[in-house]
C-alpha cells in the first residue's frame, strides 16, 4: 500500500494512495464522519453559492461527490483530479451528468486560463497537495474578479474537550474501520490523520488566503472545528474613468439651470460603471483591498470605488452575498457552525 511522507507529500505517492482506495471512498467517508460529511458537503455547496450559467471549478474532485453538490444547481462544473483511479471512479458515478466534466490537473500547475471560472472550490484535498499555498494561488488566479475560492478542510477544534477524544478517534479508531471496509485503506488513513494533525489552524489558512491576494477572508468551523470552511474573494478590477467619461460628464455639471436637472445629475452621468455593475453585486462589499489594484491601474480612479461606501467598507465580515441566495433552501450546517473572528461564510 502507498503510503505517502507526510512531510513531502509526494505528488505520484499521494495520486496513487488515491488511486488504490477510490472504488470504496465514498463508503469510507460516509462511515468515518457517521454522515456528518453530507452536512460539511451542504454548508461548502451553499458558500460556494452555485447558480445556473456559472462556471466552476472543483479542485481535487475526486469521485466528483462534491462536483455533483454544485452542479445539482444548474452550474457548470470542472470536476479537476491527478488520480486516475479517482477520475476514473467519478466518470463512472456522474456518467449522464452532462453539467460535470472531469478534467486531470494538478493543483499546483492548474491548464486553465486566467479568470476562466466563476468561483473555484476544493473539498477535503487542499490539505493533501504538496504545495497548498501555490494551489490556493492557482484558484486565486483562474476565477474572474468578484468570483469566490471556497475551502473546505478538516481542521482543528478550538476546543480541548473535542480536540482530545477527536486526536484519540483519528489515531485508533479511524485507521481501524476503513481498514475492515477495504484493507488498503488503513495505511491510506492512518497518513490522512497525520496530515490532519500538521495542517495549519483556521487562521494560518485564512493567512495564506490574504497571502494569496483574497479579499474579505472568513472561515466558520463545521461540527466543532472538525472541518473549516475557509472563504475569499478575487478582488474586482478597478473601474478606469476614462478622459472621455470625465468630458461627458462635464456639461452637465456646467449646467445647473438645464430644465431637469435631477434627471442629469452629473454623478449619475459620471459613475456609469460603478452605478451599473455594483447593484447586482453588492459594491458595499468592495474593501481596502480594491484599491490595491494591479500595478497597471490608475490609482485616481481606484478611489472612488474605494471611498464611496466608508461605512460598508471598514467591515470586515461582508454581508450574505446575492451570489449565495440560491442555495438557500439547503439547510445549512447550523448546529455545527460556530462563527469566528474571522466573519462568517455563508
Ligand atoms: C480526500 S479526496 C477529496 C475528494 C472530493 N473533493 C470530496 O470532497 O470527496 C482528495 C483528492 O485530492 C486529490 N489531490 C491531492 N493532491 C492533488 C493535486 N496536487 N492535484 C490534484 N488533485 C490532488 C486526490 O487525488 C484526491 O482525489
Amino acid at each position: 500500500m502507498t503510503r505517502p511522507d507526510t512531510s513531502t507529500k509526494h505528488a505520484d505517492e499521494v495520486s496513487a494512495m488515491f488511486d488504490e482506495v477510490s472504488p470504496r471512498y465514498d463508503l469510507i467517508n460516509d462511515v468515518l464522519t457517521v454522515g456528518n460529511d453530507r452536512l460539511w458537503r451542504i454548508a461548502t455547496t451553499k458558500a460556494v453559492g452555485p447558480r445556473k450559467g456559472m462556471r466552476i471549478l472543483d479542485l481535487a474532485a475526486g469521485t466528483g461527490t462534491s462536483s455533483a453538490a454544485l452542479a445539482a444547481h444548474g452550474a457548470h462544473v470542472v470536476a479537476a483530479d491527478f488520480s486516475e483511479g479517482m477520475l476514473a471512479e467519478g466518470r463512472k458515478r456522474q456518467a449522464g451528468n452532462d453539467l460535470i466534466e472531469f478534467v486531470w490537473a494538478d493543483a499546483t500547475q492548474l491548464p486553465f486560463e486566467d479568470n476562466s471560472f466563476d468561483a473555484a472550490t476544493i473539498s477535503y484535498g487542499l490539505r493533501n497537495v504538496n504545495d497548498p499555498r501555490k494551489a490556493i494561488a492557482e484558484m486565486r488566479r483562474v476565477v474572474k474578479p468578484g468570483g469566490r475560492v471556497v475551502i473546505a478542510e478538516f481542521s482543528t477544534p478550538p476546543s480541548s474537550a473535542i480536540r482530545a477524544p477527536y486526536a484519540w478517534y483519528g489515531k485508533h479508531v479511524l485507521p481501524r474501520i476503513a481498514g475492515a471496509i477495504n484493507r488498503e485503506a488503513a495505511a491510506a488513513y492512518s497518513y490522512l490523520n497525520e496530515s490532519i494533525e500538521a495542517w495549519p489552524s483556521q487562521d494560518e489558512l485564512a493567512s495564506w488566503l490574504r497571502d494569496a491576494g483574497l479579499e474579505r477572508v472568513a472561515y466558520r468551523n463545521l461540527t466543532f472545528g472538525i472541518v473549516a470552511l475557509h472563504r475569499g474573494f478575487v478582488p474586482r478590477e478597478p473601474v478606469v474613468v476614462t478622459a472621455a467619461d470625465t468630458a461627458a460628464a462635464k456639461p452637465a455639471e456646467q449646467k445647473p439651470a438645464a430644465k431637469k436637472p435631477a434627471a442629469k445629475k452629473p454623478a449619475a452621468a459620471a459613475k456609469p460603471a460603478v452605478a451599473k455593475k455594483p447593484a447586482a453585486k453588492k459594491p458595499a462589499t468592495l474593501k481596502p483591498a480594491a484599491a490595491k489594484p494591479a500595478a497597471s491601474a490608475k490609482p485616481a480612479a481606484a478611489k472612488p470605488a474605494a471611498t464611496a461606501k466608508p461605512a460598508a467598507a471598514a467591515k470586515p465580515v461582508a454581508p450574505k452575498p446575492a451570489a449565495a441566495k440560491p442555495a438557500a433552501t439547503d439547510t445549512p450546517a447550523k448546529p455545527a457552525a460556530q462563527p469566528t473572528t474571522t466573519g462568517d461564510v455563508q
